[in-house]
């Protein structure tokens, strides 16, 4: 029998390599807020990972920041197209799936700049018609920003994130 772990941890795939800078665990605050909601602040923790295959795994939670309680999830893939775009699919509990296309921008910063193809939402789900992401990696600090269009709102500002690493 092999004494080889199923955990080991492969090399990146070399489709990724431009988007390594994406990968670990990352902690922090955010803030949102929309015209039919009261504003909030929360706490989240981002996973970013790898396989060896040409794809990041991607996983969020958060809670909220003044009474601990869960509030947003959501988990996906970051799918390179090249090296100067991405592709993103991102499932909610709440019922939403976004499928997103995007450009990427490696220099100093890493930038990733996304806007929606399809957003789905189940029979029961809040109504949510576009969603555009905007994620920038410095060094150990990543930011994004998130808009959306939902509940019959035009695309607007729901949600600011910074966040750093905390293991790679
Ligand atoms: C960090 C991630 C997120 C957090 C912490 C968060 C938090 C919240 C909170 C606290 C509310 C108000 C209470 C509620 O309806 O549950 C809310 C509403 C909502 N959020 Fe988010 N959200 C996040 C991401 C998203 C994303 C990515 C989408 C859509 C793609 C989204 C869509 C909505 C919708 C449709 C509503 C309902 C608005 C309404 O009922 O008027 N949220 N969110």
């Amino acid at each position: 029998m092999s004494s080889e772990s199923p955990c080991s941890s492969p090399p990146p795939h070399p489709d990724i390599a431009h988007l390594v800078a994406l990968l670990g665990t990352w902690r922090g605050r955010g803030r949102g807020d929309y015209p039919t909601i009261d504003d909030f602040e929360y706490l989240e923790e981002v996973t970013i990972g790898h396989v060896g295959k040409p794809f990041l795994s991607y996983a969020q939670k958060t809670r909220d920041a003044h009474t601990d309680l869960p509030l947003h999830a959501e988990s996906g893939y970051f799918r390179p197209v090249g090296v100067g775009e991405v592709e993103l699919v991102v499932a909610q509990p709440s019922g939403i799936v976004e499928l997103h296309t995007g450009a990427v921008t490696a220099g100093q910063e890493l930038r990733l700049e996304l806007a929606t193809l399809h957003v789905h939402t189940t029979p029961t789900a809040k109504s949510v018609t576009e969603v555009t992401r905007s994620i920038t990696i410095a060094g150990d600090t990543m930011h994004y920003e998130v808009a959306m269009a939902a509940v019959g709102q035009p695309l607007q500002h729901h949600l600011t994130a910074t966040l750093q690493r905390i293991t790679d």
